[in-house]
């Protein structure tokens, strides 16, 4: 049994459980807390106000659907219009715990970043598939630059090696939920992050992420 997942509430200090509390009672472990993901958004948001305060408007691609719980964060914390949030529909894993090798980049609004700065914003660098796909794709399109920032860095051998700009917390290599992050499109609610109860994983995907002993 793990503790629960809490969220504390802005206008005072209790805490309260998060929306899919009881999602969380399927968690093996927390990694990360609610509240080291909110102090993780403000240093972020920050640190994006200062790179970007000579611009008068920043592109901010976020890869659906997994970084629209830390980009919704970050757009409350950036509270400017310069900083256009641009949700984008990419898919490499499908529902599972492996990557399907191939990205899919469904469904683009007309946009035009010529000259403009884009950050591009996703959930998790994970083999790095993804993002690398995403920024050449923008880079084409011949922005002022491209720069990339994720709320998680896994810590694994990236196959796909990507540049990061931004990086919100290092997670270790394993297979996480919660936060955006899905296993078979569940727990993307979770206010907080944390490893499945191995019993809950189906049997063909407990090959590739063991389970630590508890
Ligand atoms: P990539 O392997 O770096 O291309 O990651 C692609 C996508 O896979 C990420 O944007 C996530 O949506 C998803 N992903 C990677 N690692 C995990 C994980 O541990 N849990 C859930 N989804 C993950
Ligand atoms: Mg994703």
């Amino acid at each position: 049994m793990t503790e629960s997942c809490t969220k504390k509430n802005h206008s005072s200090d209790n805490t309260t459980p998060c929306s899919a509390h009881e999602t969380c009672q399927d968690l093996h472990q927390i990694l990360i807390t609610s509240e080291q993901i909110q102090k993780t958004i403000e240093r972020l948001a920050s640190s994006i106000q200062d790179t970007y305060a000579d611009y008068d408007c920043v592109m901010i691609p976020v890869l659906l659907k997994g970084a629209q719980w830390f980009a919704n964060d970050l757009s409350e914390a950036l509270n400017h219009d310069k900083f256009q949030f641009l949700p984008i529909s990419v898919s490499s894993y499908q529902g599972g715990m492996q990557s399907t090798g191939q990205v899919r980049i469904d469904k683009v609004e007309k946009i035009d970043i010529s000259g403009r700065p884009v950050l591009i914003v996703d959930d998790i660098y994970d083999t790095g598939l993804t993002l690398k796909h995403v920024k050449q794709w923008f880079e084409s399109m011949e922005p002022a630059e491209v720069k990339t920032c994720v709320m998680f860095e896994k810590d694994c051998d990236h196959a796909h090696e990507v540049a990061l700009d931004f990086v919100g917390l290092p997670v270790p290599d394993e297979f996480i939920v919660g936060y955006g992050l899905d296993y078979q499109e569940q727990y993307r609610e979770l206010c907080c992050v944390g490893i499945l109860k191995p019993d809950l994983i189906e049997p063909e995907d407990r090959i590739e992420y063991a389970q630590p002993v508890s």
